[in-house]
């Protein structure tokens, strides 16, 4: 499996609203990160599905290499 993109090694913090779907970006190179712009085809990436239950901000990985994807997990700091 090829690596992903990094477009940053830091999270996004997004505000998400309940009862919507939400594409995260699993490939690194969609230019609306930090969610899939359809970019990854070709890749072996697919988008990760996120639907919300609550309207809440949440943190997701931006690095592309958290083990608790879409969401951030602090394997960042070790990239
Ligand atoms: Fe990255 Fe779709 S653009 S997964
Ligand atoms: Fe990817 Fe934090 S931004 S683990």
């Amino acid at each position: 499996m090829a690596e992903p993109d990094t477009p940053q090694k830091a999270p996004y913090p997004v505000d998400v609203e309940a009862g919507k779907s939400y594409w995260w970006c699993a490939c690194g190179r969609s230019k609306s990160q930090p969610f899939c712009d359809g970019s990854h085809k070709g890749t072996d990436f697919s988008p990760v599905a996120f639907q919300a239950d609550k309207s809440e901000k949440l943190w997701f990985c931006g690095c592309k290499r958290s083990a608790k994807k879409p969401f951030c997990d602090g394997t960042h700091q070790k990239l």
